[in-house]
């Protein structure tokens, strides 16, 4: 190869980059069920806009005359539908996300799933689109897939919708089946709020409309499917709006920079810009918009840049950097859609971590208002979501958050709702508004403290948290405990859960909800009784390790003990002080612990008890030991 064609090689590959640069970006999701032809119609707008490479090709033909179903003609649904699960399944299992670009536009096109269970794939690949397209089966119409679809699409915000209507070369190419299916999805359109609406009829297989317009249908003078997703309006609307950046981490490299970065979720920003933190609500004003290419003048929605402030402000990472005469509002619990996205189901009163943009706090469901059923879209009450369920809930978090509706910002109004223990993504959520419940309520301060109550008491305040089966022993070895101590002169308190479901607590059963706030509101009692200064046993089954990691830190640290009282079941079970065993094996009670309700043993408690070594009075000798040596017993 010559020199001089190196560098027209050069600045040719330049030239198309910076074209490519230049062009702007479209990200829409389809949406179809798993027969509408949905693959074959993205693969036919891959290879018709000619984004297909040699070896793709090749690979495609090879395919098709092996797997394929269109009897050796290319199947286009076999380039998309790219996972072996998937080929012999004949369903997409998971959102993929495809690049493509004509002259004219960039696009990302993600493709999810429309089999019923894969709710959660499908807001995964919307929250990000400007345009959905929607497919239906020309002779069957709108279905209850239609509906479910067009319901998450509006949900999360996206305002236009291309209404593919495919197969019509088994429909003779019939205009009024087009009409008759448009007028339809008009209505439910307009009681989903969806703004614009185009319908196209499509046959994905021929490539009528996709890409070229379809001789078969001389009736339709719309734009073929490229056409439209190539010329509608791309969403300016975050450029529009006030500055707002959450903080993705503190830059400082060393003492004479600090700088925060972040990707800016809306609006613009300009050195000598007025700034607000928030939560902080402290100002300061922009010195310098670092880049990756130097210091600008001008940075605006969806960049990423560090931004010098002029003042030594306290900001963190989590922190929203905001315009100051605007700033977002503050709270700390919300109404908020959340969309279940776990096999284990959303419990009312259960902490999970709650991402917003990059700020982590704790949060509890609190309640659950409703679910949607998606199909019909009513409303039906609920007390937990189970996996791809749509709820309508209360959210209290531990701490205040800037915030925006999602309507008015998909950044700052999006959530994801992670479980504690394993850190996996249960949920995702969207910010309605904030509520106002505790608004009027302060914390007030008392004079005499935790410290001056257990002075007095000559002891420290402390918790000790007994789990264990039904019949293991908590309520003897916690009986037995009080006992010692109490005759020590210590100053104790014994709940026990058959106690406290006689009073406080008689309004609760032994659904997993019901433990959850069974147990939720005995550690906010135990909180306050060693607040109080008394050495205070909590003898509950407490079969779930989250609740009780909760307890724990309710509690200050040091001043929580969890004693596993571990029985295996079949000893727990011949022992069957209450017969409730029995009983649960007869059927005649459900949801007992160990027989058909869960129990998670503990990992890593203070103490364990062998229940089938140890005497009761050994065990309440050796828990009343680590007590002295973990300090609680001095005298003060
Ligand atoms: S917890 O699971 O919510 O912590 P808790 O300790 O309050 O349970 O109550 C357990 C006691 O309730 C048991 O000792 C038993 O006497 C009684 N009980 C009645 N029904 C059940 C049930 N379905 N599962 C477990 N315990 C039950």
């Amino acid at each position: 190869m010559s020199q001089s064609t190196v560098t027209t090689t050069h600045s040719q590959l330049a030239t198309y980059l910076a074209e490519l640069e230049r062009k702007d970006l479209l990200r829409f999701i389809t949406c179809g069920s798993v027969d509408d032809g949905k693959s074959t119609l993205i693969g036919r707008l891959l290879f018709e806009s000619q984004q297909l490479y040699d070896d793709q090709m090749d690979a495609l033909k090879k395919d098709s005359a092996k797997v394929g179903t269109r009897g050796g003609d290319i199947d286009f649904a076999l380039l998309v539908d790219g996972l072996a699960a998937e080929r012999e399944q004949g369903i997409t299992i998971d959102v993929a996300y495809r690049f493509f670009t004509t002259q004219r536009r960039k696009f990302i096109v993600a493709d999810t799933p429309g089999h019923e269970q894969y709710t959660r794939n499908m807001a995964t690949g919307a929250s990000t689109a400007d345009l959905a397209v929607i497919l239906v089966d020309a002779r069957k119409g709108l279905l209850v897939q239609t509906r479910r679809h067009s319901y998450i699409v509006s949900l999360l915000g996206i305002r236009r919708v291309v209404l593919a209507i495919n197969k019509m070369d088994l429909v003779g190419y019939d205009q009024e089946v087009y009409t008759a299916i448009t007028v339809d999805y008009q209505m439910l359109a307009e009681r989903l709020g969806i703004e614009s609406v185009v319908a196209i009829p499509v046959s994905a297989v021929n490539g009528d409309n996709v890409v070229s317009a379809s001789v078969a249908m001389p009736w339709y003078t719309g734009p073929t499917l490229l056409q439209h997703l190539e010329t509608v309006p791309v969403g300016q609307r975050e450029t529009d709006e006030p500055f707002r950046m959450p903080v993705q981490w503190v830059n400082r490299p060393h003492q004479d920079f600090r700088g925060f970065a972040g990707t800016i979720a809306s609006g613009a920003v300009r050195p000598g810009d007025r700034l607000r933190v928030q939560p902080s609500g402290r100002v300061s004003s922009v010195a310098r918009i670092v880049t990756a290419d130097g210091d600008v003048s001008l940075a605006d929605a969806g960049c990423s840049v560090t931004l010098v402030l002029a003042d030594e402000v306290d900001v963190s990472r989590g922190d929203v950097l905001t315009t100051h005469d605007r700033p977002l509002e503050c709270a700390d619990q919300f109404e908020a859609t959340v969309i279940w996205m776990s096999e284990a189901p959303l419990l009312q009163g259960r902490q999970y971590l709650l991402k917003s943009a990059t700020r982590t706090v704790s949060a509890t469901v609190m309640p659950v208002k409703y679910k949607v059923n998606v199909n019909t879209l009513e409303h039906i009450p609920a007390e937990r979501l189970e996996l791809n369920d749509i709820g309508v809930c209360e959210i209290e978090c531990d701490r205040a958050m800037a915030f925006a509706a999602y309507t008015q910002n998909r950044t700052l109004g999006a959530f994801i709702l992670i479980d504690r223990l394993t850190h996996d993504t249960v949920g995702a959520g969207l910010f309605h508004f904030a509520l106002r419940r505790s608004q009027n309520i302060h914390w007030q301060a008392i004079d005499v403290d935790r410290s001056v109550r257990a002075a007095q008491k000559r002891q420290r305040g402390c918790v000790l948290w007994l789990t264990g089966l039904s019949g293991a022993g908590k309520s003897t070895i916690a009986n037995l405990v009080d006992r010692k101590l109490v005759a020590m002169g210590r100053h104790t308190y014994v709940l026990d859960g058959d106690n406290v479901r006689h009073g406080l607590n008689k309004d609760l059963g032994f659904t997993a909800q019901d433990r959850v706030e069974n147990i939720r509101r005995v550690a906010e009692v135990a909180k306050l009784m060693a607040d109080a200064g008394l050495i205070t046993l909590v003898s509950f089954i407490s079969p779930f390790q989250s609740e009780r990691q909760m307890a724990r830190e309710l509690m200050s640290p040091g001043e929580f003990f969890e004693v596993y009282v571990d029985a295996p079941l079949a000893v727990a079970e011949s022992r069957d002080p209450k017969g409730l065993y029995q009983k649960a094996r007869r059927g005649d009670l459900r949801n007992f612990t160990g027989i058909d309700s869960p129990y998670e043993a503990p990992l890593a408690a203070e103490i364990r008890i062998d229940t089938t070594s140890l005497t009761p009075a050994d065990a309440a000798e050796q828990i009343v030991d680590y007590l002295d040596r973990a300090g609680m017993l001095v005298s003060g």
